[in-house]
């Protein structure tokens, strides 16, 4: 086997945070290598916001994470601001745009992102080993041991700083692992029980076969959980809810517990039915309820209210109550689909561990955990990316 290759900084995970870290470590000074089990740096990078990379959030803030603790996210976003982000892709001439809630998207392509961030690493001799298996770490005197594992070959590294940026679980198919995690405790420090999230919720078969003919309809909801609540688009599938609203609750869900969902908060739907009710009486209640919310949701309301007649013949309780319908209706789900779909992690390597102020373990001088394997997590929205920038240049910055 190879071995003495010393490097200053060694980063495992080539993705949004190790990526930055490795540009911004080695733009100081010092050898930094950067590792990834994947063939391509950047994968989420990639596939995220549709192929178009919701890169940052304007309106980026910590009450936009959850954590344990949610003062840690607070010293890395506000020294690597979604401002210095977006001066990056100013440099790089890249075209962006807002879509909605400050959300800021590439106008081509995520991999405008990627490459920006691979010349970065470039121009400051970075060195990149991709499809690289990581087979032991360990921690002698001031140094760390690395055993690394490429076409078959073994390879020895020591470094001062080890940087984790391994990410979190979701989407296995796509090399997410639990490494990350496994490394934190192997060097003592705490991790948070992690679960998926902004993630579809799931529903028992009886929601499912009452609500099967709704597959497809999106409406503009107001979702709570507990005192927690998202205004965004909603969308019934053929195994539940999804749309951003759903995703968004589901980082705060936890089993047994209701949601509550307003299907049209812009609109009183009672006044409006009783305001219809006295100009068109003759008109059947499931047509006009059709003109308020989408014709398959309305249909479907007034077939389970056994409200088939003409609107001047329904009393106002059963108006009301069909408004109640739409206005307050309360929901279990069963579960979520889990880190097949999920676009983060929840929990992780425990904020207490760690200095915020540099990403480095209070215990382990010289190991660093940044991104999405830590104990924050964003909101949909271009949050977790920040997150990943804002933590990357943390510890690139602290090296
Ligand atoms: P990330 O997951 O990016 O990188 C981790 C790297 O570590 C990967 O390259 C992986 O291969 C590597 N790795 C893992 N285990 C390893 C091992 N054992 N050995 C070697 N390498 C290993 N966020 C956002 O803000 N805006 C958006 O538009 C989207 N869109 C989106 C879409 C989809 C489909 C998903 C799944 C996620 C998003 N996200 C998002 C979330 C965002 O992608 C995520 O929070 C960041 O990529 C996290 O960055 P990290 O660098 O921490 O992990």
């Amino acid at each position: 086997m190879a071995d003495g290759f010393f490097f200053d900084t060694v980063i495992l995970g080539a993705g949004a945070a190790g990526m930055m870290c490795a540009a911004h470590a080695a733009s100081r000074g010092g050898r930094v290598m950067l590792i990834d089990h994947a063939k391509a740096a950047g994968e989420k990078i990639r596939i995220s916001g549709g192929g178009r990379c919701n890169f940052t959030n304007l309106n980026t803030a910590p009450r936009n994470f959850l954590s344990n603790n949610p003062h840690f996210c607070k010293s890395a976003l506000k020294r690597y601001t979604q401002a210095d982000f977006i001066a990056l892709v100013e440099r790089y001439k890249i075209a962006y745009h807002e879509k909605t809630l400050g959300q800021l998207f590439c106008d081509g392509s995520s991999k405008q992102i990627v490459e920006m961030l691979l010349e970065e690493m470039r121009r400051n001799a970075v060195e990149l080993r991709l499809s690289t298996r990581i087979s032991a770490v360990d921690h002698e005197g001031d140094a760390f041991r690395l055993v690394l594992e490429h076409e078959g070959r073994e390879m020895g590294v020591r470094c001062a700083n080890l940087v984790i940026a391994t990410g979190g679980k979701s989407i296995p198919k796509m090399g997410a692992t639990g490494f990350g995690y496994q490394l934190a405790e192997k060097f003592g420090l705490a991790v948070l029980e992690t679960r998926a999230a902004l993630v579809p919720l799931t529903f028992g078969t009886d929601f499912l076969e009452r609500y099967r003919p709704l597959a497809g309809v999106a409406v503009d909801a107001r979702i709570s959980c507990g005192k927690t609540t998202f205004e965004e688009a909603m969308l019934f599938t053929h195994r539940g809810l999804s749309g951003p609203s759903i995703l968004q609750i589901s980082s705060y869900w936890r089993e047994t517990t209701p949601i509550r969902i307003d299907m049209l908060p812009s609109t009183d739907v009672f006044r409006q039915l009783k305001a219809r009710k006295q100009s068109e009486p003759k008109k059947a209640v499931a047509t006009i309820l059709g003109d308020i919310v989408p014709k398959r949701l309305g249909n479907l309301l007034c077939d389970e209210h056994a409200l088939n007649r003409p609107i001047g013949e329904t009393g106002d309780k059963a108006l009301q109550k069909l408004a109640d319908a739409v206005h307050r209706w309360e929901v279990k789900p069963v579960g979520t689909e889990g880190y097949r779909t999920a676009e983060v992690t929840l929990g992780g390597v425990g904020t207490n561990g760690l200095d915020s102020r540099t990403m480095e373990a209070k215990t382990v001088p010289g190991l660093y955990f940044i991104g999405e394997v830590v104990d924050v997590t964003g909101w949909l929205g271009g949050y977790n990316f920040q997150w990943a920038w804002s933590s990357g240049w943390a510890a690139g910055n602290a090296i």
